[in-house]
């Protein structure tokens, strides 16, 4: 059987684009910005996004477009090395860590805009107690269980039915809904009083505060680009995979920052204008679970309207967790098919089976060695392997495949693609590794938990 691929360009982006959009943007973007500098912020971040996440994401783009297979056998074929297969591997295993914690997350999210369309918001306040402490009663136990497998069947539902009639029709719906319901969220947040507040609150241009924390201020803009743009997982090398049609590589990782982009700034503009309406303050709530489920939950109750301002609110955060899931879900399942030869359907089944059980243990969270299983997922286990991952890419692009990624990278782009070509290659073989190094070293911090 011919191995699948996207019906379009515009799908392939806006799967990518799903992919990085997801709770990095809703719940870290906004805090991220708003403590570092505002504005100010935005620029360093913006910067980094063009000078090293839009590289990173070809990077990923051009081993999946030119190996044509799961990041297993695109490492292998494209460098003749078993050990690079071996390393692909690695891959598949980042995506089960990810998808164990994501979709316990993503549980929680369900549950939230479950009750709030059901009008419950407000009526368990026992959701909303004790900030820090994982907010009571949903996020932990058989409940965050059972949510966390009802998630999950979701994104199961939507890679069951493959790359075109599931993840590219997915993600086409879900991603216009996220932009068109986040933009209106923003104007109804807009006209709160107390916005003039919270706009500059998060978006003055504090460069005293860059300046003075320049390198401080790096380390978190670097760890938020590169999460928030699915970067290290392999799942931009398994979506480049599905690409058939050569066309500019450069153009479309840059719509794709632009989106992700536009959707943190944008989440911004909904959280900050509701929180601020309500005499919270902002700063004194941690980034995170804390803030989306404690201090936004317990906003929409005193809200006008607000049962169905929070289901607006939540279905986006649901539509944007479920579009970046199915990502993670994907590579195991790209492995299974490509190197076993597995059935969609059942390497859908396997795989989803193997994260019923991750899953299940991060969703009840025992402690281990007095470690909590779910913080040490969704921290410090998930932005080891993103950062190795990445790291392996760059070397893999810049020093295994040479020049058959400048080749790769000019196929269907045209002059600028040309251009830049060179200059990609050396950033992406030199200058990002020792980037990703200092970043590691500055702040420990990948992920948005
Ligand atoms: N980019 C996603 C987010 O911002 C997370 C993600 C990481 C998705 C790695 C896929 C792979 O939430
Ligand atoms: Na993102």
């Amino acid at each position: 059987m011919a191995r699948e691929t996207w019906a379009t360009r515009v799908g392939f982006i806006l799967a990518a684009a799903g992919s990085a959009v997801g709770l990095g943007n809703i719940w870290r973007f906004p805090w991220v910005t708003a403590e570092n500098g505002g504005s100010a912020f935005l620029a360093v971040y913006l910067g980094i996004v063009l000078v090293v996440g839009v590289p990173g994401l070809l990077a990923e783009f051009v081993i999946g477009r030119r190996g044509k297979q799961s990041p297993v056998g695109a490492l292998r074929d494209l460098s003749g090395s078993r050990t690079w297969g071996l390393w692909g591997v690695f891959y598949v295993i980042t995506a089960i860590a990810l998808i164990s914690f994501y979709s316990v997350v993503g549980g929680w999210i369900l549950r939230y805009f479950g009750e709030s369309a059901l009008g419950l918001v407000g009526a368990q306040p026992a959701y909303f107690a004790a900030p820090g402490q994982y907010f009571g009663g949903v996020a932990a136990g058989l409940d965050a269980l059972a949510f966390h497998l009802l998630f999950l069947a979701l994104t199961a539902l939507v890679v069951f039915g493959g790359v075109r009639r599931g993840i590219e029709l997915g993600t086409k719906v879900m991603m216009p809904a996220v932009l068109v319901l986040l933009i209106g969220l923003a104007v109804w947040a807009g006209a709160r009083s107390g916005a003039a507040e919270a706009y500059a609150f998060y978006l003055r241009f504090d460069v005293a505060t860059v300046r003075a924390n320049f390198f401080d201020v790096l380390g978190p803009a670097a760890g938020q680009a590169l999460f928030t743009l699915s970067l290290g997982a392999g799942t931009m090398i398994t979506y480049a995979s599905y690409i058939d049609e050569d066309r500019s590589l450069p153009f479309d990782a840059t719509v794709i920052a632009i989106l992700n982009t536009l959707v943190g700034v944008l989440a911004g503009l909904v959280v900050f204008p509701l929180l601020f309406s309500l005499g919270v303050d902002p700063a004194q709530t941690a980034p995170g679970p804390g803030a989306l489920f404690v201090g936004l939950a317990g906003a929409f109750a005193q809200l006008p309207a607000g049962a169905l301002v929070a289901t607006a609110f939540f279905g986006v955060v649901v539509l944007a967790a479920l579009s970046s899931s199915i990502s993670m879900l994907e590579i195991p399942v790209s492995f299974l098919v490509d190197e076993y030869g597995l059935g969609r359907r059942r390497a859908v089944a396997l795989v989803t089976l193997a994260v019923v059980v991750t899953g299940g243990v991060c969703a009840i969270n025992p402690t281990v060695g007095g470690t909590a299983v779910f913080g040490f997922v969704a921290g410090p286990l998930v932005d080891t392997l993103l950062t190795a991952g990445l790291a392996a890419v760059l070397l893999f692009v810049g020093w295994v495949m040479g020049h058959d990624a400048i080749s790769e990278l000019r196929a269907g782009g045209g002059d600028l693609s040309a251009a830049i070509a060179t200059p990609w290659l050396l950033a992406v073989g030199v200058v990002l590794p020792v980037f990703l190094v200092f970043t590691l070293l500055t702040t420990f911090g990948l992920s948005g938990s």
